[in-house]
């Protein structure tokens, strides 16, 4: 009976992961691509105005942390007092902001 449960639980808790990548995923190309492209290289017009650097560099993710991340998705990027990326508060729930966060680390290679 356990064993059942456990493996439900795993299932579930698989299924539950896979679902926030996937959303991570359309969320990141409805929202993030124009900026950062969808490999998230930000070889974009509009990335290349704003100077998004490319987010799949693994120097460049190892130079950041998660929190960092998160905060920067959430309140935003400032440079001489504009934003260079608008912050997601009003338009991403905390939950959704992690799985980009997750996402975007995948991206990586
Ligand atoms: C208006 C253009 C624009 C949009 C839209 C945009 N970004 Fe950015 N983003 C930038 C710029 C510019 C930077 C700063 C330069 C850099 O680090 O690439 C940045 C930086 C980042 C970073 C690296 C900063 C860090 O602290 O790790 C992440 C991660 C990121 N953006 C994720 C996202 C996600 C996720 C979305 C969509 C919800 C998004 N961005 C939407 C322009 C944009």
């Amino acid at each position: 009976m356990n064993k059942i449960f456990l493996s439900l639980a795993i299932a579930l808790g698989m299924a539950a992961t896979t679902l926030h990548a996937e959303e991570a995923k359309v969320n990141f190309e409805a929202k993030c691509a124009s900026c950062h492209g969808k490999e998230g290289k930000g070889d974009t017009i509009m990335g290349k105005k704003y100077g998004a650097r490319d987010l799949t560099d693994l120097k460049l993710q190892a130079t950041r942390k998660d929190e960092d991340s998160f905060k920067a998705i959430k309140e935003g990027i400032k440079k001489d007092d504009k934003f260079i990326m608008r912050p997601f508060a009003e338009k991403l729930t905390d939950a959704e902001i992690k799985a980009l966060v997750a996402y975007t680390r995948g991206l990586a290679k």
